[in-house]
């Protein structure tokens, strides 16, 4: 099939100049910009807090009331937390880049790319003003985990578009059956509650940011407890849309995504483990954020790839990778 399809679009497209279709790479390119660059802030956002440098600048905008920029003073902690900053500011570029290019194909692009890519544009800097809120709060424990939660709409929100502009720009339609569906968004709901809880858990560890931040009011044993066992589920439920989806002949890109996912969920729960018997060492946490950012991503382009372009004629045409259903 996937060969089929590619034969198809060397024919479709021989002889034919395509600008658009540069425009559309340019697009797909930003996305995936912007997705490694979330990442990178999830985990950079981990390590401010892991070296104890969540005040490092102590006031916000400004890193300090006399200085934008960290000063020497400031000492290392002030790097880090303004290089966090900074990359904050590198991602709204991104963004803003984004939403031009896709206004600039809109005649030929599908409304949703320019939502997502507006979407972009306008939470990450709610994410700086929630950060901005977390400094002015001495790092209140509830704001930490919303300010870490709110990086994964902005991922599902890139990794869509990423998605959308490697099928092109034509109309869309599943590519699974409907039961498949629901079992591929239900492990993005259930990574997604993993997330929440484990947001919390770090709230009530050592990890603070600073010795001055408060911790929550719960028993850190209980809700590690609540935690893995949400793993668990989790992991279940990947097993069995993977049975469901080779039972199925669902798309290869589908039954692909589910196995990596499978694959992270182990790794990342042999990990927690571990971190849960040896202290919580900042390393192997940074690594579990790493971990949790991956799992999120690969359950959302699970479920985004149970759709696929409706015509191959229009997706041959305007599509910045092999669109193929299987
Ligand atoms: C799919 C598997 C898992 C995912 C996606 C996941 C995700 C997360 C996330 C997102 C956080 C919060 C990070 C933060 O707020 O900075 C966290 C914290 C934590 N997780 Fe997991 N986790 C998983 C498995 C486990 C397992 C099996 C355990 C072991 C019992 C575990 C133990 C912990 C602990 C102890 C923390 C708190 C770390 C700290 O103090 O900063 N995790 N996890």
């Amino acid at each position: 099939m996937k060969q089929d399809l590619a034969e198809m679009c060397s024919a479709i497209n021989r002889g034919r100049s395509s600008p658009a279709r540069h425009r559309y790479a340019t697009v797909r390119q930003l996305a995936a910009t912007s997705l490694g660059l979330n990442v990178v802030l999830l985990v950079s956002g981990g390590v401010v807090r892991l070296t104890g440098s969540g005040l490092g600048c102590p006031t916000w905008p400004r890193c300090t009331e006399a200085s934008l920029a960290t000063t020497p003073e400031m000492g290392v902690h002030g790097y880090i937390e303004f290089g966090n900053r900074l990359i904050g500011v590198v991602l709204e570029l991104v963004a803003i880049a984004l939403v031009a290019t896709t206004i600039r194909t809109r005649s030929a692009s599908p409304k949703a790319w320019l939502w997502l890519a507006g979407a972009q544009a306008l939470v990450v800097p709610a994410q700086a003003l929630i950060g901005g809120i977390l400094v002015l709060t001495d790092l209140n424990p509830y704001v930490r985990a919303l300010h870490f939660l709110i990086s994964f709409p902005i991922l599902f929100a890139a990794a869509a578009l990423l998605r959308r502009t490697r099928d092109g720009a034509g109309p869309r339609t599943a590519t699974v059956r409907h039961g498949l569906r629901l079992l591929t968004g239900g492990l993005l709901a259930t990574a997604s509650a993993v997330l929440v809880v484990g947001a919390f858990v770090t709230g009530t560890g050592p990890h603070a940011g600073d010795p001055r931040a408060a911790r929550l009011p719960f028993d850190p044993d209980t809700l590690t407890q609540v935690h893995a066992d949400l793993v668990y589920l989790l992991l279940g439920l990947t097993l069995a849309t993977a049975v469901t989806a080779h039972a199925l002949h669902a798309p290869k890109r589908v039954q692909r995504g589910i196995i990596v996912t499978i694959a992270l969920i182990v790794a990342q729960g042999v990990l927690g483990y571990v971190q849960y018997h040896t202290g919580v060492p900042p390393f192997l946490v940074a690594l579990h954020m790493l971990g949790a950012g991956l799992i999120f991503i690969a359950t959302a382009w699970t479920h985004l790839c149970t759709t696929g372009p409706a015509s191959p004629d229009i997706a041959c045409r305007t599509a910045t990778a092999p669109p193929y259903h299987a």
